[in-house]
């Protein structure tokens, strides 16, 4: 019994996966874990628009600044919510009270590059649109009737959604029109957006560069001790054969 709810979660476990994906396809985040610079640009782009409301508790001032290079006076212009350098990340308004305010958990993003991926982050970002029937006024396509409001607007502007009905008859969105415009263009929100989820990328795991590196090594010390431990098997059965 127990193998065959074993087998049926098992199987059923990618559906849940494409489930939880909100039904669109999601977009390649066109990132570089190693672009210290994209990083940086995306931490700036966090503290003025996510840290409000988003903490990274995990991550502290001064060891964001080492691994991304910051100097002293960049590092200060980011660190809104705290004096320490040795402090973690905080968000700037109570948890508690922003939680009543929106009537939601909101989610700690110290590992949300982890849990959710890059690209799902990247699409996420990028897909909000005009819903006049939510309390905030906007909807996202890949997290329906998402409880956070489109904090980047200003740069972004305000999609529009274009419906049409599917061949069941049910009202879909077919796409995104520009409707309101933002700061800045499209590519440009691109780009903005990709080095924040790069940024989080990082934060999720901030040892990535030094594991992928020392993965080479351990990869490398593999190849060299199979040839010696080879030339060396070859050397004691000499004798035998
Ligand atoms: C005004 C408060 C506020 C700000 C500012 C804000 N968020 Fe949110 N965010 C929320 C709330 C509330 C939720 C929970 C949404 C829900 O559960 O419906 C959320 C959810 C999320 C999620 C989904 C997490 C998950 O795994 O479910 C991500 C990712 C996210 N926010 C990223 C960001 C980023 C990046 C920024 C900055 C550009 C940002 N948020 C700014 C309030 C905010």
């Amino acid at each position: 019994m127990k193998k065959l709810i074993l087998a049926i979660l098992v199987t059923a476990l990618p559906g849940f996966a494409v489930a939880a994906g909100g039904g669109i396809p999601l977009d390649s985040a066109p990132i570089d874990t190693g672009d210290r610079e994209s990083q940086a640009r995306g931490a700036q782009t966090y503290m003025q628009y996510c840290l409000g409301c988003h903490s990274l508790k995990y991550m502290r001032y001064n060891r964001m600044a080492e691994d991304l290079g910051l100097s002293d006076e960049q590092l200060k212009a980011l660190m809104i919510t705290s004096e320490k350098p040795g402090d973690t990340i905080l968000n700037a308004m109570p948890t508690a009270q922003a939680e009543q305010w929106f009537g939601t958990k909101i989610p700690d993003l110290s590992l949300v590059a982890r849990s959710r991926g890059s690209d799902w982050l990247y699409t996420y970002l990028r897909t909000f649109y005009a819903d006049p029937k939510r309390p905030l006024g906007v909807n996202n396509l890949l997290f329906k009737d998402v409880g956070m409001p489109h904090v980047l607007w200003e740069l972004q502007g305000l999609k529009n959604p274009v419906v049409t009905k599917n061949e069941h008859g049910q009202e879909v969105i077919e796409r995104l029109d520009p409707g309101l415009p933002g700061q800045l263009s499209d590519a440009q929100y691109d780009q903005t957006v990709a080095d924040l989820v790069n940024f989080l990328d990082y934060v999720g795991e901030p040892i990535k560069q030094k594991r992928e590196r020392l993965g080479f090594w351990v990869l490398a010390f593999l190849v060299i001790f199979f040839g010696l431990s080879y030339a060396l098997k070859k050397e004691y059965w000499r004798d035998v054969h």
